[in-house]
C-alpha cells in the first residue's frame, strides 16, 4: 500500500521535512478536528507506552476514534489467528492500522496484504519509523539543524531498532556517526556497510567516557533484554554503560541527550535534571510528529 510508512526509507528527503513541518503545526496547534469521523486501530503484538498512548492520543486530540489490543493475548491471535487473517479483518474496521510486531518484516508484510496504510510501531530489531522521525523532530528542534551533525550511539546498536532507522534517516543530512556499543551489541554490518556506501563517516569504540565531547546528539540506548536468546549474555552486557551528570563535563553547551525510552539504569537519574537531557521532551515531541503522520498517511490536507 503505497501510502504506508512501514520503514524509514519509504520516505524521501522531502517527505520527511514535510513531516517535520507538519508536526511543528500540530505543535502549535494540537487540538482540530482532522481526523473526524475516522478510526485508527492500534495492533501491539508488543509492549508499549510512548508509541501506542502516544497515537492514540494524537488520534484523539485529532477528532478520531480508535480501536485495537494492547495486549495480543487478548486478541484471537492467541487462539492460533494468522496475522494474515487479523490485518484481513482489521482493514474491514479501521481507515489506518498502527501496529507493532516482535517479527521483523511483520509491519510489510501487512502491507502487501492490504490497500488500509500500515504504520510500522515497530518490526523486532528492523525498524520504528516514527520514532526516527519524532527523533529527528527533536534533532531539529534542539540543534535548529539536521545537517552536518555529529551523533554519538550509546548501548544496544545490535538489537536496536531505533539506531537502524535513524541512520537510514540521517543519510540525507550528512551526518557523522560515533558508535559506541560493547563487542556482543556492535552496530551490524549491513549499518556500516550503508554508511560506506553513501559515504558516511563513522567510528566504532567500546568505551563511553570521555568520548562524546565534540558531539552534538549524545543517543542513548537501552540494553532489550527481550531481544536475547541466552539471557546469561543478556546479565554480562545489561550494566555496561550509565551516563552519569559528571559525564557532562566538557560536551558542548548545546549537545543534548536523547533517548527513545524506556530506560532502565544507561541514564543516572542525576542527569534529568540537566539542561542537556531532552528525552522526556522527545517523548512529548512524538505526539505532534505522530500526528502529522497521521494526517500524511490519510491524504488529509489541514
Ligand atoms: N520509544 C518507544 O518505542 O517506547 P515504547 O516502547 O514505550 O512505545
Amino acid at each position: 500500500m503505497k501510502n504506508s510508512l512501514v520503514s524509514i526509507s519509504d520516505y524521501g528527503k522531502d517527505e520527511i521535512l514535510e513531516i517535520l513541518d507538519l508536526a511543528a503545526h500540530f505543535e502549535a496547534n494540537p487540538n482540530q478536528k482532522v481526523l473526524e469521523g475516522k478510526v485508527i486501530a492500534t495492533l501491539f503484538f508488543e509492549p508499549s507506552t510512548r508509541t501506542r498512548l502516544s497515537f492514540e492520543t494524537a488520534v484523539n486530540r485529532l477528532g478520531g476514534r480508535v480501536i485495537g489490543f494492547s495486549d495480543a493475548a487478548t486478541s484471537s491471535s492467541s487462539k492460533g489467528e494468522s496475522l494474515n487473517d487479523t490485518i484481513k479483518i482489521v482493514s474491514n474496521y479501521a481507515d489506518v492500522i498502527v501496529m507493532r510486531h516482535y517479527i521483523e518484516g511483520a509491519a510489510r508484510y501487512a502491507s502487501e496484504i492490504t490497500d488500509t496504510p500500515i504504520v510500522n510501531a515497530g518490526d523486532g530489531s528492523n525498524q520504528h519509523p516514527s520514532q526516527t522521525l519524532l527523533d529527528l523532530y527533536s534533532i531539529r528542534k534542539t540543534q535548529g539543524t539536521l545537517e552536518n551533525l555529529d551523533l554519538t550511539m550509546v548501548g544496544d546498536l545490535k538489537y536496536g531498532r531505533t539506531v537502524h532507522s535513524l541512520i537510514h534517516a540521517m543519510y540525507h543530512f550528512h551526518p557523522t556517526f560515533h558508535f559506541i556499543a560493547p563487542d556482543e551489541l556492535k552496530m551490524p554490518e549491513e549499518y556500516k556497510l550503508f554508511c560506506k556506501e553513501h559515504n558516511i563517516p563513522y567510528t566504532e569504540d567500546a568505551i563511553l567516557e570521555g568520548n562524546f565531547s565534540k558531539t552534538d546528539i549524545l543517543y542513548m540506548t537501552r540494553v532489550q533484554k527481550e531481544r536475547f536468546q541466552d539471557l546469561m549474555e543478556y546479565e554480562r552486557v545489561k550494566d555496561v554503560y550509565c551516563l552519569h551528570r559528571d559525564m557532562l563535563e566538557g560536551t558542548k553547551d548545546t549537545m543534548r541527550i536523547l533517548h527513545p525510552l524506556p530506560r532502565v539504569n544507561e541514564i543516572d537519574m542525576d542527569v534529568d535534571t540537566s539542561e542537556k537531557a531532552y528525552y522526556f521532551q522527545q517523548a512529548q515531541n512524538g505526539l505532534y510528529v505522530r500526528q502529522a503522520i497521521l494526517t500524511k498517511v490519510l491524504g488529509l490536507s489541514i
